[in-house]
């Protein structure tokens, strides 16, 4: 079952690179249950419209997400910690929470999971943005087809 506008995300563990640059694992609740949290997912690092398009907007506009009240904007993949922050470090997103999901956990636990197998991914997480309060799914924005529109930065921005 897919997660709704209403219910609170699963806390299941997902991980970070720590200051020495090992995995650390973490609570969902801990990164992303306090407070006003805008969380983006995509279905891979260092893919093309995720690079380019995707974690971009959310870089450029981290800002304008902190004076409407976003304390944490994070983004969350299937991929590996290492590869989450050498992907933030490629793309100046040093503001945002890089949360490795690299078995998927959370993204079967929200019924997000997604086969990429297509494009040689295997299963990963669907494209999406939520606004979280409290860990309270305020807005669920799931990308339908391949492109970045529902789940753009800018969209976020305009319902906060
Ligand atoms: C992309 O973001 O460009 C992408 C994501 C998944 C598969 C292929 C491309």
């Amino acid at each position: 079952m897919t997660i709704k506008v209403g219910d609170t995300i699963p806390n299941v563990t997902v991980h970070v690179l720590d200051e020495n640059g090992a995995p650390k694992a973490v609570q969902t609740h801990d990164v992303l249950g306090k407070g006003k949290v805008v969380l983006f997912a995509v279905p891979g690092a260092f893919t093309p419209g995720c690079s380019n398009i995707h974690l971009p907007g959310y870089v450029k506009n981290r800002e304008a997400l902190r004076a409407k009240g976003v304390e944490t904007v994070a983004c969350i993949s299937v991929n590996d910690p290492w590869v989450m922050d050498s992907w933030s470090k490629a793309y100046g997103a040093e503001g945002i929470v890089m949360v490795s999901d690299g078995s998927g956990v959370f993204a079967k636990a929200v019924g997000l999971d997604a086969d990429v197998s297509a494009f040689g991914l295997g299963i990963r997480s669907r494209r999406y943005s939520a606004i979280l309060e409290n860990g309270v799914v305020q807005e669920l924005n799931v990308e339908e087809g391949p492109g970045i529109t529902v789940s753009a930065c800018e969209i976020v921005l305009d319902h906060l």
